[in-house]
This record gives structure tokens, C-alpha cells and sequence, in this order.
């Protein structure tokens, strides 16, 4: 048997007020000048000039690049890039969701590994270790700040490339929940289901195992008790609280064993159609979980049960019950069916399945689900979700 790897960064400090070691973080690491990688959005709210701020008082060099978008491309790591060695900065920073963290991870691999991006897509591509990376989180979320992945968008290709190396894991994830507290509740419902997500393929994946197993759980209790507490009282600090543990859990169990079905089908329809990434999982979620069930019934009557959707009866039954809980769930979040996400209208949706599906299935995220599907079958999953 293949030995377990488990890899998660060199620190995680977790906690209200976290984010406000970032300059031990970097004395600890040796650097001086700080690139902090983030979106406009994040950067009129002024939360870039409090790090840096922060920053500059206990002596250090900070220089902000705000050019990260919603699913990040290659064309905002490119300019990323061109910010970092024109700075001068020797770590990069990502400051905001799981869009600034990739965007940061990204710069950081190629400022010692040669373009193009794309040749690192897929598993272990990556020759050497990039620049120093540390993670601020604000959103909770996608548990990028703990993982080994990153997700940019080849413009080019329109397809939206997963990469996974230890030498994408940050150095340090500073996870403060406070950052988190000022997200809109669309926001909060989407990224608190990816979390759900996260929590769910890694457990049922083929790849799950000793280490990611009870994380994954964790992860999926957390959810289950506080995204919506989270999601109707956004000031409830304790939900706030237990949705970013959650969130770093999830992040960590799928780093080290792997996403599946639902994320492989997923990102197509970012990188195509724009939907945000917790939004599309949401809509697929249950669909895709119906489809797997018969590949991993005793876990996915466990999960069922964590959530108290289901007794200590019947496999089966039990897992059947997870489903119809996740599509509660979404109705409950207010998140719409996929013909409501997709705004291109039925016709043009159906077709760029046939591309759909094929990139799903070049992710390798499919292959890892409970049960592997063909691409007529995703195909079919794309329509039924509709
Ligand atoms: N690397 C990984 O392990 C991993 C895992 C899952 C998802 N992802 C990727 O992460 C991206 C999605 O990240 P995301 O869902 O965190 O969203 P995001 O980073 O795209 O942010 C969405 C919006 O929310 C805003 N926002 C962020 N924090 C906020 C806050 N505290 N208050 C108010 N607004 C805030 C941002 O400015 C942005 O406009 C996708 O590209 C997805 O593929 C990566
Ligand atoms: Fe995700």
C-alpha cells in the first residue's frame, strides 16, 4: 500500500486576532518585504491598508496588488508576477478568498519555477519550491490556506486548471475568523456549502484515509451545527467561528485525500459561465451525491447521520436521506437550481456539455469519486441538476 501523505503548512494559527501576527510570521521566515495579493473589492474596504500598516510599524516593506478576480487567470498571476519582482518582495501574502490565496500561491510558485502556468497543471508537476507563501483567509470557506491546490483559469482554454503540489502549501495560514464576519449572506450560504463539499468528497473519496478521516467528519459536524446560525445571524461570532474551523478542516482533509464528482463538474461551469465556485457546488451537490451513493452507502449513511438527517437504521435508507438533506439544505440558503446560476439560457447550456464533461474528467477529480462516471454520464448528471 502507498504510504499516507499528510501535508499541511508549517503553522496555523487560528483564533480572533490571528491575522495580527503576520509580522512574526515573516520574521520567523526571514523576509523583509511583503507582496499582499488581493482583490479590489477587499482593498476599498481599506483591509489591504491595515496590513500594511501593520505591516510598515514593526518595520517591514509592503507593496499591495489588488488584481485578483473572482476565479483568478493566468492574466492576474501574470501581472501578480510582474508586481512581485518589481517590488522587490521576497513572501507573498494572499489576503482575502480562496480567488486571492490561489492568485498568491500562483505568483509565488513562478517566481522561481518557469511560465507557463499551464505545465503545472494536475498532480505534483511542480519542480521547486516558490517564493514564501502565508495565507490570510476572509472568507470561510474554501480552506485554500491549508491546502496543497490552487485553481486559476487558462484564459486561453477557458478552463479553469487545478494544480496540486506541496510546494503550493503555504508556509503559514493565519486563520481569523473576524475577517470573516463582514460576508454578505449569498456569500456566507456559498462558500459555507463548498466547505460542506469539501467535507463530504474527502470522506467518500477513494483516496480518503486514517489521517483525513475524523478531519473530514469534524468539518461536516461543524457545518452541519452552524452554517445556517452563520448564514441568518451574521454578527453570531461563535458560528463565524465554527464555520472557519470548518472551513480550514475541510481544506485539509481534501488536500491529502482528494475532491470528487461534484468539484470535477464544478469548475467547468466556472470557468465557462462564471458562477462562483461555492454557488455551482451547491447546485450540483445533491444530484451528484445521489448518483455516488451506491459506491460508498456505509459513508454516506455515516455522514447522513452526523448530520442528523438519519437514524442508526438502514444503510441505504440512510444515505438516500442525505441527499433529500442537502437539497433542504440549499433550499434553506436560498440557493438556486443550476438554470438560475447559468444565465445563457437551456439551448447554448447544452451545448458546451460535451466540453463540460470532458474537462471535468481531465481534472481527475471524477476519478476519485465513490463511483466513476462516464462522459455520457456526467452529461446526463449536468442536465438533471438543471
Ligand atoms: N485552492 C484551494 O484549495 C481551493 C479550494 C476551493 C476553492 N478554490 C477556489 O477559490 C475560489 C473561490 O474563492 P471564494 O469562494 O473564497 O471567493 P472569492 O475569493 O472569489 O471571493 C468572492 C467575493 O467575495 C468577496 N469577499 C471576500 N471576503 C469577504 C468578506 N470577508 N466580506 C465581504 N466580501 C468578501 C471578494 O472580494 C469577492 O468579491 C475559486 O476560484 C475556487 O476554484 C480553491
Ligand atoms: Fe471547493
Amino acid at each position: 500500500m502507498t504510504p499516507i501523505t499528510f501535508n499541511v503548512p508549517r503553522a496555523v494559527r487560528f483564533g480572533a486576532g490571528a491575522s495580527r501576527e503576520l509580522p512574526a510570521q515573516l520574521r520567523q521566515i526571514g523576509a523583509r518585504h511583503a507582496l499582499i495579493v488581493t482583490d479590489a473589492f477587499l482593498a476599498r474596504s481599506g483591509l489591504a491598508d491595515t496590513f500594511t500598516a501593520l505591516l510598515t510599524q514593526h518595520g517591514f516593506a509592503a507593496t499591495v496588488f489588488d488584481g485578483v478576480q473572482p476565479d483568478p487567470s493566468d492574466l492576474n498571476v501574470r501581472d501578480g508576477l510582474r508586481a512581485y519582482r518589481e517590488s522587490g518582495a521576497d513572501v507573498v501574502v494572499g489576503l482575502g478568498g480562496g480567488s486571492a490565496m490561489d492568485a498568491a500561491k500562483a505568483i509565488a510558485l513562478l517566481a522561481t519555477n518557469p511560465e507557463p502556468l499551464r505545465q503545472y497543471m494536475g498532480y505534483h508537476k511542480v519542480l521547486r519550491a516558490g517564493a514564501p507563501m502565508i495565507a490570510i483567509p476572509t472568507t470561510a470557506g474554501t480552506g485554500s490556506e491549508v491546502t496543497r491546490v490552487a485553481v486559476i483559469t487558462d484564459t486561453e482554454r477557458s478552463e479553469k486548471m487545478m494544480m496540486l503540489s506541496e510546494h503550493l502549501t503555504p508556509v503559514a495560514a493565519l486563520v481569523d475568523y473576524e475577517l470573516s464576519m463582514s460576508m454578505p449572506k449569498a456569500l456566507t450560504a456559498h462558500v459555507g456549502v463548498d466547505t460542506l463539499t469539501h467535507g463530504i468528497e474527502a470522506y467518500v473519496s477513494r483516496k480518503a484515509n486514517g489521517m483525513t478521516d475524523p478531519i473530514a467528519l469534524s468539518c461536516i459536524a461543524l457545518t452541519g451545527a452552524h452554517l445556517l446560525t452563520a448564514w441568518r445571524e451574521p454578527d453570531n461570532r461563535a458560528a463565524r467561528e465554527a464555520m472557519a474551523l470548518a472551513a480550514c478542516q475541510g481544506g485539509m482533509a481534501f488536500s491529502n485525500s482528494s475532491v470528487g464528482l461534484v468539484h470535477g463538474m464544478s469548475r467547468p461551469l466556472g470557468a465557462l459561465y462564471h458562477i462562483p465556485h461555492g454557488l455551482s457546488n451547491a447546485a450540483l451537490l445533491p444530484t451528484v451525491t445521489r448518483f455516488s451513493l451506491p459506491g460508498a452507502p456505509v459513508r454516506y449513511a455515516t455522514i447522513a447521520r452526523i448530520l442528523g438527517l438519519a437514524g442508526s437504521g438502514d444503510d441505504d435508507a440512510a444515505a438516500h436521506k442525505l441527499a433529500d438533506g442537502l437539497e433542504a439544505l440549499n433550499e434553506a440558503l436560498e440557493i438556486p437550481p443550476l438554470r438560475e446560476c447559468v444565465r445563457v439560457g437551456r439551448a447554448k447550456f447544452e451545448k458546451s456539455l460535451e466540453k463540460m464533461a470532458q474537462d471535468a474528467l481531465a481534472s481527475g477529480s471524477p476519478q476519485n469519486n465513490p463511483v466513476v462516471p462516464t462522459t455520457e454520464q456526467i452529461i446526463a448528471l449536468y442536465k438533471q441538476a438543471w
